[in-house]
């Protein structure tokens, strides 16, 4: 039998809200985060770990964190999470002090091992700033990380995408210094996937020779407009996430990105009747 696969749920861009109040005065976060979790929970197999990449509340503040944590009580997996713009580092520490992150300050970056494989949060969050940049101490790390192994395949997870989208108001808030991560990850091969979040809609490119992928959030998605035809807006479509499984194998093994919509559909139905036959 072969190794049963390693499967990391990830989820993005909650942008909870105190309770009673709506995101741009017209989606309701925490109702779509509910269902979110449900789907979560329902989901067969169990992934191992929910990773949140990012933007978990909204302006922020600690309500929005305390609201946040309410609606994480009825998750079933564990998780982790990173900051996105919307977070606060020092918010995020305190409200969730049991978290292993590398520095004791700082940047929320974090190393989870899980299986065979290596997980590698990076917080990519600047105070006040819509835009994301990996500061010196966090690219220190992430290089000293990556090569603590040369054998252990490794995803990134980050909220800012290190590439262009072509949506070109997100475009000038993505992360500033990718050149930099290129740098570090075209020289550790173990690297297999580039996760981020921010632009609340699936997205999927190659960054310094590695795929890389953009989470869809469980609430609104940023209009695809690739030519600049309206004002930054956002439109509700249908709610996702992304279910990464990764598969022991020859080197680094493979990993798969599966989009998973959030919600009730129709089916499953059996292609086959009892007979065998087509239906
Ligand atoms: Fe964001």
């Amino acid at each position: 039998m072969p190794p049963k696969p390693v499967r990391i749920a990830q989820i993005s861009d909650l942008h909870i809200k105190p309770p009673g109040q709506l995101a741009y005065g017209r989606v309701d976060t925490a109702r779509a985060f509910e269902r979110c979790v449900a789907a979560l929970n329902e989901f067969a197999p169990r992934p191992d770990l929910v990773v949140i990449s990012g933007d978990l509340a909204d302006t922020p503040t600690m309500e929005e964190y305390d609201y946040l944590k309410r609606l994480l009580a009825p998750l079933t997996l564990p998780f982790v999470g990173i900051p996105g713009n919307h977070d606060s580092r020092e918010l995020m520490r305190s409200a969730f002090p049991e978290v292993a992150y590398a520095f004791p300050s700082g940047a929320l970056n974090q190393r989870v091992e899980i299986g065979g494989l290596d997980l590698v949060l990076l917080d990519s969050s600047v105070h006040g700033k819509p835009h994301g940049e990996l500061d010196a101490l966090s690219l220190q790390w992430l290089e000293a990380t990556l090569a603590s192994s040369t054998e252990r395949p490794a995803l990134l997870f980050l909220h800012h995408p290190p590439f262009k989208t072509g949506i070109w108001h997100m475009d000038r808030q993505n992360l500033r210094n990718a050149d930099e991560l290129a740098v570090i990850v075209r020289r550790h091969p173990r690297v297999q996937l580039i996760a981020a979040g921010h632009v609340h809609r699936a997205t999927l490119t190659m960054f310094a020779g590695v795929p890389a992928a953009i989470c869809p959030a469980p609430n609104h998605a940023v209009d695809l407009d690739l030519e600049q035809l309206r004002e930054p807006s956002f439109k509700v479509e249908p709610p996702a996430f992304h279910l990464h499984s990764w598969f022991a194998g020859e080197r680094f093994g493979s990993v798969v990105t599966h989009q998973v919509p959030i919600g009730t559909f129709d089916g499953p139905h059996p292609f086959f009747g009892p007979d065998g036959k087509l239906l």
